[in-house]
């Protein structure tokens, strides 16, 4: 950024609501590009949303190299994974403290003959879209991965899908914000907002722009000065539930966030995750016995020193879906009110890249390349009926 463009948007005032990755990430972008950002939050915490019960995985390869039709979406998660470091590295030292940014990709797993098929279609993919992937034999993958107890008959690696630990990076940007000098308002659930020469929330406080990060909850209205009831043309979010088991961390645990078709284990210093339930048009946080130890018998079957590991916590979270599973990032159909949001599987991994180009449009209303296919806009034209995630835990 330059210094005439930080001069040009210093008086730009933005407020961003929803203090989620999202939320927060655009913020800081912003804020860095020289606005004036209020971000308010309508939880007494960042990120009490679905950002902190998320598994911070960063799956640019394993969640869209198999979506034939979805190249637009595999380029935008791409370009998020390239970002990743460098984002890292300016949250850890605004934030003063690390995210766990880890050094090694993701690993696959094939168990039948069916599964090793879909891992070649995926390998194959991945090439098509520049995507970093390297196949491993059985006896390969164990090598890499010598928690791997089960049977397998051969993997992949996904060099660039790496992780963090989610509640980590929550603090760390938190930290970062009010280092930049973002404002951020706690227990701001923000119903209305007036639109009369700006956009007026309910403390009184006015914004030049806003930007919508709100997740799988309800969304602002906004009214004109006459009373009269604008729309965003935004579609409603999906909410998605998954389910997930916190073990805590024991001598033989995978180093490597593993996928198998039905779980996937995403270890952290303090504990290893285990997910997740994919629970479409459940909006609801309860907790099924069932389901948990359905995900712990999967990762056990995996990764056999997992049984010894105690069970720590265990939770769901609501993940905001759209019509067609792709994130909404643009202006949306009320002039200097964009959205950034329904990020579904992928806020984590795609928040520096939302960041980048919301900043774009916000600021400077350039729509690059990598953002059209997301604009909120789309909708008005058919939607295409939601690709198949049957492939995904
Ligand atoms: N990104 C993994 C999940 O949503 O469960």
């Amino acid at each position: 950024m330059s210094a005439t463009s930080a001069r040009r948007n210093s008086a730009v005032r933005v407020a961003v609501i929803g203090g989620g990755v999202i939320g927060l990430s655009c913020a800081l972008e912003l804020k860095r590009r020289g606005a004036e950002v209020v971000v308010y939050e309508r939880g007494m915490e960042i990120g009490a949303g679905v950002t902190s019960r998320s598994a911070g995985m960063l799956g640019a390869a394993f969640e869209w190299s198999l979506e034939a039709d979805e190249l637009a979406m595999a380029a935008l998660a791409r370009q998020a994974g390239e970002m990743w470091p460098d984002f890292a590295a300016r949250v850890e030292r605004l934030g003063g403290g690390g995210v766990e940014l880890s050094a090694e990709g993701a690993l696959v797993v094939a168990r039948t003959p069916a599964e090793l098929d879909w891992l070649g279609g995926m390998a194959a993919a991945c090439q098509a879209r520049d995507l970093p992937v390297r196949r491993l034999a059985a006896a390969e993958l164990k090598r890499e991965e010598p928690a791997l107890t089960g049977k397998v008959l051969g993997g992949l690696e996904l060099p660039g899908d790496r992780q963090v630990d989610p509640q980590k990076l929550l603090l760390r940007l938190g930290a970062a914000l009010g280092k930049s000098g973002v404002g951020i308002r706690m227990g701001r659930a923000i119903e209305r907002v007036q639109i009369a020469s700006g956009f007026q929330m309910q403390d009184g406080d006015k914004f030049e722009r806003v930007v919508l990060a709100t997740g799988a909850g309800s969304k602002p209205r906004f009214v004109s000065w006459q009373g009269d009831v604008l729309e965003t043309g935004l579609p409603d979010i999906v909410p998605v539930k998954g389910q997930m088991l916190a073990l805590a961390p024991v001598a033989g645990a995978p180093k490597h966030v593993v996928h198998a078709r039905d779980v996937y284990i995403a270890p952290k210093a303090r504990w290893v995750l285990v997910g997740a339930t994919t629970e479409r048009g459940k909006a609801d946080t309860g907790v099924d016995p069932d389901q948990i130890a359905r995900l712990k018998a999967a990762a056990v079957a995996l990764a056999g020193r997992l049984a010894d590991a105690p069970e720590v916590t265990a939770w769901a979270g609501v993940r905001p879906g759209t019509p067609d599973d792709k994130p909404l990032i643009g202006e949306t159909a009320i002039p200097g009110v964009f959205a950034a949001m329904g990020h579904y599987r992928n806020g984590i991994l795609l928040a520096p890249v939302t960041a980048d180009v919301i900043a774009d449009q916000v600021l400077d209303g350039k729509v690059s390349g990598l953002a059209k296919p997301f604009s909120p806009g789309r909708f008005d034209k058919p939607a295409k009926a939601p690709h198949s995630r049957s492939s995904k835990h």
